[in-house]
């Protein structure tokens, strides 16, 4: 049974006072709200211990953006596997468009990433998808292909159903438009059958498959109704607990 999934993305935004607000309305809208689905943020790595401590009710996991493909020492500034499980972060963000872009990461770091995550007992939210001119000249299907491809597949059967996919077209985030309902579910659907292939359809069903790019209140139901679509990945939503909660509840 594959999980329902409302995973909150933070970016850089937020000074500790407000990271605090927002961690506390968060906290009282999990103790006071039955929730249809998995709730997950991934704050700046500098509020996740503050996540951790003031989300006390453990109903939201905490995760971070990114985190570190090499185990310790003289990596400066980064953070590591090792020291996110020592503070009780349930596991990261990989491979975002915004890691891809601005900081060089290319699917051999995800793939590298995903697997140290695994190995320490960690989720790994692995994003992938296209930029505009890649869908303008019809690549799409073969972009995300090649992603996925490199990332995971040197993975088991075991540790990919630990995986959650995030399928992010580049052009949707945080521009305000967002990929039709049909969109979206044909490109899960793409990488349901790649799982499928590599995997078998037992593993391909198993994988939480979210989407994200200018998810909405007002978009959300509709995306998360798609057959092969298990959840979102919310960038500027999730930084209101109005909006944030809402999208959570399109699942109800
Ligand atoms: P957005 O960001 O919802 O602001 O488009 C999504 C993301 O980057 O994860």
């Amino acid at each position: 049974m594959r999980k329902k999934i409302v995973a909150g993305n933070w970016k850089m935004n937020k000074d500790y006072v407000g990271a605090q607000q927002l961690l506390t309305q968060l906290l009282s809208y999990t103790n006071n709200n039955p929730l249809p689905c998995e709730v997950h943020i991934a704050p700046p790595s500098l509020y996740a211990m503050m996540a951790k401590d003031l989300l006390e009710n453990g109903k939201v996991t905490v995760l971070t953006q990114d985190v570190s493909e090499h185990n310790q020492g003289a990596y400066t500034g980064e953070i590591s596997v090792e020291m996110l499980k020592s503070i009780g972060v349930q596991g990261s963000l990989v491979g975002h468009s915004e890691r891809r872009q601005f900081h060089g990461e290319t699917d051999a770091h995800c793939a590298v990433k995903v697997k140290k995550l695994l190995e320490a007992g960690l989720t790994p939210i692995y994003c992938n998808g296209e930029t505009l001119e890649q869908r303008k000249s019809g690549a799409h299907f073969d972009v995300v292909k090649n992603q996925t491809e490199v990332a995971l597949f040197g993975l088991s059967a075991e540790e990919i159903k630990k995986v959650i996919i995030a399928y992010e077209p580049v052009w949707a985030i945080g521009t305000g438009e967002t990929a039709s309902p049909e969109q979206a579910q044909e490109i899960h659907a793409h990488i349901r059958q790649l799982l499928s292939q590599k995997y078998g359809n037992d593993v391909a069903q198993e994988i939480s498959i979210l989407y994200g790019g200018s998810v909405k209140p007002e978009n959300a139901k509709e995306i998360f109704s798609q057959k092969d679509i298990d959840g979102g990945l919310i960038g500027g939503a999730a930084l209101k607990i109005e909006d944030f909660s809402k999208i959570i509840e399109a699942f109800g």
